[in-house]
């Protein structure tokens, strides 16, 4: 599963992009890159626009003005039906609330997006455990999202957000309603397991010790983009 192709210029690149919500202008011409593979912390003030980047940068947003490049393709090029196969092989997501389906267990909630993508019940839960496992949750099977505590909640996240072997994900504030042990575990978990599979990671966070684990930092800043540099 690793990613070693050749994506000079960055594997995501959003340019000079603006979104206004009604009258506010949320994104103001931000450009960002994300490489392959590494780790980039997007921080800044509450309101800055960090979920308006990651929401177009990940296409479940159109912008509008300025471009998404990903891997070559131009997003806003691409009909709804081919964005949003892109969307579910190639993109994880995990946000602030694990957003776990409530009605299904741990193991069926990672076996979904595997199901989605036309495997077999059986295999997909195969598969759900192993990554379950990977993240620390195994025995936590047959709970349901209700019955975990925080922290397993978010580490089952992503375990579904990494279980198809997407090239990118986008944490929004995975850690936010996590104390700091817990935080901890859960970044832990995300970095080993991103620099085994080679995956990028969007990592939005208003925590300076979350920022840490990334290798570099971008700060946004009323919807524009401070230089890059290298995480202190
Ligand atoms: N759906 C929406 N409707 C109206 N305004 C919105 C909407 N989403 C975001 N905004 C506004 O756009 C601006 C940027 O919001 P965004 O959610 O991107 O900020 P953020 O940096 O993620 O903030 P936080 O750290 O609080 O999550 C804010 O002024 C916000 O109020
Ligand atoms: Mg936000």
């Amino acid at each position: 599963m690793n990613h070693g192709d050749n994506t000079a210029g960055g594997l995501l690149t959003g340019r000079r992009l603006v979104k206004a919500h009604g009258r506010t202008e949320a994104l103001r011409g931000a450009t960002v890159t994300l490489d392959a593979g590494e780790i980039l912390a997007v921080t800044g003030p509450s309101g800055s626009g960090k979920s308006t980047l990651a929401h177009c940068l990940s296409g479940i947003t159109r912008p509008d003005a300025g471009s998404v490049t990903y891997a070559g393709r131009r997003l806003e090029e691409l009909p709804e039906k081919r964005l949003s196969e892109l969307r579910r092989t190639e993109f994880g997501v995990v946000f602030q609330f694990g957003q776990l389906i409530p009605e299904l267990t741990a193991a069926d909630n990672v076996a979904l997006p595997l199901m989605l993508a036309g495997a077999g019940r059986a295999e997909a839960r195969a598969t759900a455990g192993e990554w379950l496992e990977r993240f620390g949750v195994r025995g936590q099977e047959d709970s349901r999202p209700g019955e975990l505590s925080g922290g397993q909640a978010q580490r089952v996240a992503l375990a579904r957000a990494l279980v198809t072997g997407p090239r990118v994900v986008f944490a929004d504030e995975p850690t936010g309603a996590l104390d700091s042990l817990a935080g901890e575990q859960v970044m832990t978990a995300l970095v080993h397991t991103v620099r085994e599979t080679g995956t990028a990671v969007l990592l939005i966070t208003h925590d300076a010790q979350v920022a840490a684990y990334a290798d570099r930092e971008v700060r946004l800043c009323d919807g524009v983009a401070a230089p890059q540099g290298a995480a202190a």
